[in-house]
């Protein structure tokens, strides 16, 4: 699937018509060092992504409001090198880069300093995402201030400063049916790498082989990439909520917890599974799986338009809380505990958070300090988990549980859809599946 330039570019005239007036700059993420002249893989900025599918480091978006007539449309991005294309890889050069992705105008992000200023005069007001890189806001001054140099020449400096952020979190909430069609081959990907994982554990392997087959299934099933590091946590390791040592050997009779998926054109899938290592739930670990997929299935069922962001949260507990006290690990109403938070030492996370291009999407969950109702095109995880750490009171059979059900699903008309609903967790289909492989 290429990316489809046309909805970037009606991105952009949204957000045009949202700032109304002033200049929006935007710049994509830097290139990171891993260590000394290693780098990690390039990952671009999700919100320059998202409305330019330009995907190169060192480019600023820089999009100029006033009505259709003036607004307009740039990018500063690197200028074609034949010596470092040899080095380094293709550059799209500014005269590519506006032919293909739709500006108005390109230039070399090396003019950005001499350029900019003047974009910025006579200009009310500028957006950026202030706060969020001290470089930048370093950068930004020093345009705003050259224009006030200038003052005596009769060039006027913006005086309103608008998060650029902002604006652009709000659009990202609800996802677009194109986006929801990426987002559904990232889940159905994931989903394929966790069957696959499911084929291949057995006692003895260590937790770094089932990450090195989940990695093998993403990428070769077209993921660019893990989405996060993944997270695989064998015995008593899955009550580490965010273990990445994916170093330990996976022992007979053991739990194992993988949370791991992979992004698909820069959006996320993020998916959490539970099985027994051997092939076959314990009667203990069996009870404990079943009041945590139950759970879940009552989050899900709350993921609906108009139910406020936190209802499945509420749902979830209500039966976790219930499933605390038939284990016995918890005594009294289930209200009363809820309301006390008796259940917080076995479960302490949150059940849901947005999806989308960032494993934790951007949007606002309260406005005004009251629950965002849900709306169709929100994506939104479903993760209720118990973890059962040695204590006192906690029976010796139930040690070292640590449990997550964790899928993807998409607010729909009616209710809502499991994007990730291709990764078994049923304890029979599990089961299955281990002991056919
Ligand atoms: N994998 C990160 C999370 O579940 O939130
Ligand atoms: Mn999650
Ligand atoms: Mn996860």
């Amino acid at each position: 699937m290429q990316p489809d330039l046309n909805i970037h570019r009606a991105r952009r005239v949204h957000l045009l018509q949202t700032l109304g007036e002033g200049v929006l700059i935007l710049a994509t993420a830097p290139e990171a060092i891993r260590n000394r002249d290693a780098h990690y893989p390039y990952r671009f900025d999700s919100h320059f992504y998202y409305l330019t599918a330009f995907p190169e480091p060192e480019a600023v978006l820089v999009l100029i409001a006033g009505g259709k007539a003036r607004s307009r449309q740039i990018l500063f991005c690197r200028e074609k090198n034949q010596e470092r294309e040899i080095w380094d890889g293709f550059r799209h050069g500014p005269k590519a880069a506006k032919e293909i992705f739709g500006f108005d105008a390109a230039y070399p992000y090396s003019e950005i300093d001499k350029r900019l200023p003047r974009l910025l005069e006579n200009q009310p007001r500028v957006a950026y995402a202030f706060g969020a890189d001290p470089a930048w806001d370093n950068r930004v001054m020093g345009w705003i201030n050259t224009v006030r140099g200038k003052v005596r020449a009769g060039a006027v400096a913006p005086a309103n400063l608008t998060d650029a952020h902002a604006l652009i979190d709000a659009m990202r909430l609800a996802k677009d049916a194109h986006e929801v069609d990426l987002m559904q081959r990232a889940a159905d990907l994931s989903a394929e790498a966790h069957r696959s994982v499911l084929r291949l554990c057995r006692p003895g392997m260590g937790e770094w082989e089932i990450e090195a087959e989940l990695l093998r299934s993403l990428r070769a099933g077209g993921c660019e990439a893990p989405a996060y590091t993944a997270i695989v946590a064998g015995g008593k390791n899955a009550c580490v909520l965010h273990y990445v040592g994916n170093g330990q050997p996976l022992r007979d009779g053991d739990l194992l917890l993988i949370d791991a998926a992979g992004e698909y054109h820069g959006y996320a899938a993020d998916i959490s599974r539970t099985f027994p290592v051997n092939g076959r739930f314990s009667a203990a670990q069996k009870d404990v799986y079943e009041i945590v997929l139950a759970a879940q299935y009552a989050a899900i069922e709350a993921v609906r338009p108009g139910n406020p962001f936190i209802t499945p949260h509420e749902a979830a507990l209500r039966v976790l809380t219930q499933g605390l006290i038939d284990l016995k690990l918890l005594s009294g109403e289930v209200d009363g505990l809820i309301e006390s938070e008796a259940y917080k030492p076995f479960f302490m996370h949150k059940t849901s958070h947005w999806l989308g291009l960032d494993v934790h999407d951007v949007g606002d969950y309260k406005i005004k300090g009251v629950w965002r109702d849900l709306q169709p095109g929100m994506v939104m995880t479903v993760e209720p988990g118990l973890y059962l750490r040695p204590a006192d009171n906690v029976p010796e059979t139930l040690w070292n549980i640590g449990i997550r059900i964790e899928d993807d699903v998409v607010v729909t008309e009616t209710g809502c859809r499991v994007l990730s609903a291709a990764a078994p967790k049923m304890v029979h289909e599990i089961e299955e599946v281990m002991r056919d492989s």
